[in-house]
Parts: C-alpha cells; structure tokens; sequence
C-alpha cells in the first residue's frame, strides 16, 4: 500500500472525521493508526493492572506485555539490550534525566558543554541549568544561515574541558539532518560522551544506536504515531549504571530502611512510581505499525514531499523559506514578506490546513535568523503531494488577501 494515498489514509481514523482535513503538521504530534488507539483500548478493556506488582494473572499479564514492549523498542532503535531503555513521559524528560542524574554530578567550575544553534529548547535549558549550577560553560555549536551545522567549528570545540555534547538529530524548525555519526566519532576521540535528541528522526529514519556508538538517544512516542505522555531515553549500561535515579519512589528501589535506600538495577530505577502503561503498550503498537514499512523507504518518501513542498513554495514572491541545508527532510518552515506567521496559520487553519506558526520551541534559533517566528508545514506517511498543491494555492492567497 503506498504511503498518502486514500487507502493509506484509511489507517488513520482522524480522517475519517475529519474529510477536509490537510494536517501538515506532523513534527508537533504524528496522528494514530487504528491499530494504536484500539490497542490501548483493548488494554483497558481487557487487560488494564498495575505492572511489577501483583502477582494475579493480570498484572502478571500487563507486565509481561510492558515488558516486552521494551525488547520491541530495543530493537527497534538498535541496541541488543532491553535494559538500556528507560521509559519517560518524552523526549523532554529523557534529556532532563541525563542533564540532572549524568552531568550533573560530574560536571565542574570550568568545564564545558556544547550544543548546536538548532536545538530545541529541551534540549538547551537543561543543560543552560546544570552549567548555570556548576559554573561551566554552554557553548554553541554554530551553523550557516542555510541550516548546516559547522562540523570544523565543534572538531575545534571540543577539548578537554568538554564534558557532554548535546545535539539534534533533525531540527524540527529547519529540517537539517545534522551528520551525527560524525559527530559521535569527534566526540568519544575527545572521551566526551554525547546525547542525540531524535525526536524528529525516529519515526521516518533507521536509528541504530550501537551502531552509531552514541551515549545517550531520545525519542519521544508521539512524534511516532503512538500516544502522548510516553518517551524513551535509551543510554548505555555503563552509564546508567552510574548514574543516580532523577526521580525517587516506589517500583524502582531494592531495599529502604526508614534512614536508607538502595535502588533497583536500571532501567527500573529511573521508572518510579506507576508509569504510563498504556502509553508503553500504545508505543509498541506504534512500533508494529511502523515494522511494516522499510525505514528507508518512509525517509525516501518524507523527503521527497519537503522537497516537492521547498520547490513549489519558493515560486511564490516574497516567500522564503527558512532552512536550506544540504541533507534536509520533510519539514519547511516559511516566512512571507509582511505578513506574520500566526496570521498565515490562522488564514491556513480557516482553509482546514494545519500547520504551527511560531518559534516552534527554538527562540534563540530565531534571533539567529532575525525573525520573531516561521510558519512550518512538516509531512509524514500520510501526507501527499496535492496536500502540498493545496498548501501553496492558499499560500498565494493568503497574499492576495492581505495585499
Ligand atoms: N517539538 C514539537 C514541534 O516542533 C512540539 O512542534
């Protein structure tokens, strides 16, 4: 079944109640296939229990089914082992946890952390905290005014003061594809660990984190046509094992005394209290949707609409579009000569187009660029090239509107 067409379209039940609908806004949140939002109604109708807990049939169920999700994930992104994925509420959270339970502690008055000019403010202020705590430095990987991260700049970065790179996998306001392997390499030459946020990048490219070697990956379920509020920090073992749990409670110790607690291995012991279960269970239906499809060929099919989308956009006068690095994907952010973004997608929004207007999470990104904010359309699966015709018919009307 090919992808956007009305048959694939038919997974996806938002469409269904929706006709008119022309979502083109797939890096804020991924709409769900049927199969993942009957798979958690399923799990609350008939197999809802607390997990690790009971030992009735249930619960002995529901945990064997959460559990295996974490083998799915694992798989999924790479690693042969199931215990360096920890589940979080989200990409956020993932990195907070490495920021406060990692760095932190081995973070001194003089020491450095780099993160590029593209990050996403997850992945900016917690590291802008643990610096600000200590007193070291967060310096800024740099990038062009086309999008492309400067790889010489970070090599002549680094040195030994470095203690953690932080970087994103693809930028959710410009859509580079920043060249992580790479940078992994330059890193651990440095013995620096480093962290990739793959929010954008899970759901449409292969992820291999053994691999790539990497320290740290994030990810959050529902940039990945699963649900909200679930999110994966994968780390490796030696890491983990080092680091002391961010969050305290129930289901993640090993003995407490009134004075004294010791904790569970990882990756229960960054899981406190009852987590998102039937998050977990919807992300693994999330993963069985996306097993179907070759990751290549998603990638393929997401970059071929932000290039169809970048060439018939920049035929419109005054238009230009922010992001133009060499290797790109399926997100275009925009801007119009005198008309704001928020103005664009509420025009957009009347037309049933939806698209985000605004800094997109990425302030400093924007005084980069001298602008307050971009109007972003971003595609998936589901989205096809006449969405994208659309897209730039009322683009051109919106000019005629405001002109
Ligand atoms: N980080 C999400 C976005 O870029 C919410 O829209």
């Amino acid at each position: 079944m090919s992808f956007g067409t009305k048959l694939f379209r038919k997974q996806f039940p938002i469409f269904k109640h929706h006709p008119n609908l022309v979502y083109l806004d797939s890096a804020a949140t991924t709409q769900k296939p049927k199969m993942v939002i009957e798979g958690i109604t399923n799990f609350y109708e008939k197999e809802n229990a607390n997990i690790h807990r009971g030992i009735y049939d249930l619960a002995a169920q529901a945990t064997q089914k959460y559990e295996s999700v974490r083998q799915k994930v694992a798989n999924f992104i790479g690693t042969k082992n199931p215990s360096e994925i920890v589940y979080t509420s989200g990409t956020t959270n993932a990195i907070n946890i490495v920021a406060n339970s990692f760095l932190l502690p081995r973070l001194e008055a003089g020491d450095e952390v780099l993160i590029s000019a593209m990050e996403h403010h997850a992945n900016m202020i917690p590291w802008q905290m643990a610096c600000s705590v200590k007193g070291a430095k967060l310096r800024i990987i740099p990038i062009d005014k086309k999008g492309n991260l400067d790889i010489v700049a970070y090599r002549n970065m680094l040195s030994a003061k470095t203690k953690m790179v932080a970087v994103v996998h693809i930028s959710n306001t410009l859509a580079s594809i920043n060249p992580i392997a790479e940078m992994i390499e330059l890193a651990h030459q440095n013995n620096c660990p480093i962290l990739i946020d793959g929010a954008q990048s899970t759901a449409h490219y292969p992820i291999d984190v053994d691999g790539l070697d990497c320290d740290f990956f994030t990810f959050s379920g529902h940039k990945l046509f699963g649900p909200t509020g679930i999110g994966v920090l994968y780390g490796k073992m030696a890491h983990l094992e080092a680091m002391t749990p961010y969050q305290l409670g129930g289901d993640m110790i090993r003995t407490v005394t009134y004075q004294t607690a010791t904790f569970a291995p990882p990756p229960q012991k960054f899981e406190a209290g009852t987590t998102n279960i039937a998050g977990v269970i919807g992300l693994g239906y999330a993963i069985d949707f996306l097993n179907q499809f070759d990751k290549k060929e998603l990638a393929k099919y997401v970059k071929k609409l932000g290039d169809y989308a970048r060439e018939k956009l920049l035929t419109i006068n005054d238009l230009s579009i922010i992001g133009e690095a060499k290797n790109k994907t399926g997100i275009v952010s925009f801007v119009l000569k005198n008309i704001h973004p928020h103005d664009v997608a509420t025009f957009l929004g009347s037309a049933n187009i939806a698209i985000r207007a605004g800094h997109h999470c990425t302030q400093p990104l924007m005084d980069f660029y001298e602008i307050p904010a971009t109007s972003r359309a971003s595609f998936s699966i589901y989205s096809n090239l006449e969405e994208i015709d659309f897209l730039v018919e009322e683009v051109k009307n919106i000019q005629a509107f405001f002109s």
